[in-house]
Order: structure tokens, then sequence, then C-alpha cells
């Protein structure tokens, strides 16, 4: 952990809370019902299955680089495992947006970053009846993804390839979505930019999901901006993910709580 993200950690504790300091009734349900239960065993199981067989691939591809660049790779070709352990979900955040589907029960959901398809399998696993867009941009790494959602079965996804520039805007012409999972390109200005466009495709209930708000003082300053759109009402904090909704019943609220 760099100092930046040591501070930026102590700052979430001093400020976070648990359900006790919770009065908004929809945020609470939210963590009573929801970040405070266990996943579904059986889905964990299908995650965990995918996950190991991704570690355990040594295959090695060629990486189309997009965004910020990689702080890890030095080479641009990469082992499949490897990747999967960088880039991919952690068991942790897998469980919870497990614990998410099955809560909001999403029905259409759009994943902005599939790289090799663990954050879309396990959207999949926790919503098979959803129909799921995901993005990417480097080819090799979407046949990966591929190759995985039809070994496990996971037949409700399309994935698109191509930059996120491109192929944004016209995914977002079809339909509006319930959920929305920002997982791509970590820099201020292309979060702030795909989040604009997404705002198009929104609802009463969308949610949308940022990973990793505080992994640069440029993706804090974005979370920051985010939290003040006037079309946003309900913002929460959970140090790994920015969550925002857009109920309009709902007075402007921000918090930050611990899962
Ligand atoms: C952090 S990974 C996604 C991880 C995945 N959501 C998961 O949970 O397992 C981000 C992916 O976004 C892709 N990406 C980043 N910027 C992009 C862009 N501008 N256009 C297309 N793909 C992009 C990268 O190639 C990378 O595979």
């Amino acid at each position: 952990m760099d100092w930046f993200k040591i501070r930026s950690f102590i700052a979430f504790l001093w400020a976070s809370k648990n359900r006790h300091g919770v009065h908004s009734p929809f945020v609470y349900d939210l963590v009573t019902k929801c970040f405070n239960v266990s996943a579904n065993p059986e889905k964990t199981a299908a995650f965990k299955k995918i996950q190991k067989a991704l570690f355990s691939n040594q295959h090695s591809i060629s990486i189309t680089d997009y965004g910020k660049g990689s702080s890890v790779f030095k080479s641009n070709v990469r082992k499949v495992s490897d990747i999967a352990k960088i880039a991919g979900i952690t068991p942790k955040k897998a469980k919870l947006l497990l614990r998410m589907a099955d809560y909001f029960n999403p029905k259409n959901i759009l994943e902005i970053g599939t790289s090799v398809g663990l954050g879309t399998s396990v959207l999949s696993i926790g919503n098979p009846d959803a129909q799921i867009v995901t993005l990417e941009g480097c080819k090799n790494t979407a046949e990966v993804a591929k190759a995985v959602f039809s070994q496990n079965h996971l037949n409700n996804i399309e994935l698109v390839v191509g930059n996120f520039n491109e192929t944004l805007a016209d995914v977002l012409k079809h339909q509006p979505f319930d959920l929305i999972y920002f997982d791509g390109n970590h820099q201020k200005e292309a979060t702030l930019n795909y989040f604009n466009q997404c705002l198009e495709a929104v609802h009463n209930n969308s949610v949308f999901i940022f990973d990793d708000i505080h992994w640069s003082p440029d993706m804090q300053m974005a979370w920051e901006e985010i939290k003040i759109h006037p079309k946003v009402s309900i913002t929460i904090d959970t140090y790994f993910w920015g969550m925002v909704f857009f109920r309009k019943e709902q007075e402007k609220q921000h918090f930050t709580i611990r899962v």
C-alpha cells in the first residue's frame, strides 16, 4: 500500500459507520439485508471454481493495454493466471456482488471492463435470468473470457469487444440498465466520461458500482464529482466500491459504511 492509500483508508475508517449510525430506511435495509448477510454458498462455490481454473491457467496471451497501463506487469505478454490474479474481482467483492445481485435482482446489467471474465461470471451466476452486457477492449483477453463463459454454461452474457470510447455509447442506446459495474479505465476523466454517458441509461432504481474509488487521487476526485452530481441521490462509500443511487424520493445523502 502506498501513502495515499494508507491515508485514504484511515480517513475512511474515521468516517465510517455500521448499521447503528444509518438513519435512512433504504440504506439501513441494504446494510442489514444485503451487506451483512452471507452470500449463497452454492453461488460462491461456482465463482470459486471458475477463479481456481483461471488461477491455474498458465497459457500466455498478448495484451492490448488500455487505460492507465499496468504498474504490475512489465510486458504485454502475460499469463492468464496472472491477469486473473491482478485484474480479476476478489472473493470479498465477488461475495458482495452476489448479495447485491440477489437483493436488487437486476434484469439488465452492464459491466465496463471484462478482463478474463471473473466479475462477469459473478454477475451471471448471481442473476441467471438477467441480460448481461460486458465490454472489453483487448481481443485476446476477451477470447479467454468467452471460453470461460461457454465452458461454464453462462449463457446470458453478451461480450462486446472494442474501445469503450466507441462501444459504450452504442450499448447505452438500446436499453436502460438496472445495474452498471464500472471496472475498466481507472482514470478520472475516463470515469467521469463513462458516468455521464451512463446517466442516459438510468431509471429511478438503477444502481452504479464504481470499483477502486480510493485507488489514486485521480479516482478519488472522480468519486467526489460523482457524489455531487444533481441526478445522484444516495451514495455509499465502502472503501473498495462507491455505490450510486438515483431514487428521487430520497433526499441527497452520502454514507460511509464498513462492509
Ligand atoms: C480491472 S479489469 C476488469 C476486471 C473484471 N471486471 C473483473 O471483475 O474480473 C479492466 C479491463 O478493462 C479493459 N479496458 C480498460 N480501458 C479500456 C478501454 N478504454 N476500452 C476497452 N477496454 C478497456 C482492460 O483491457 C481490462 O481488461
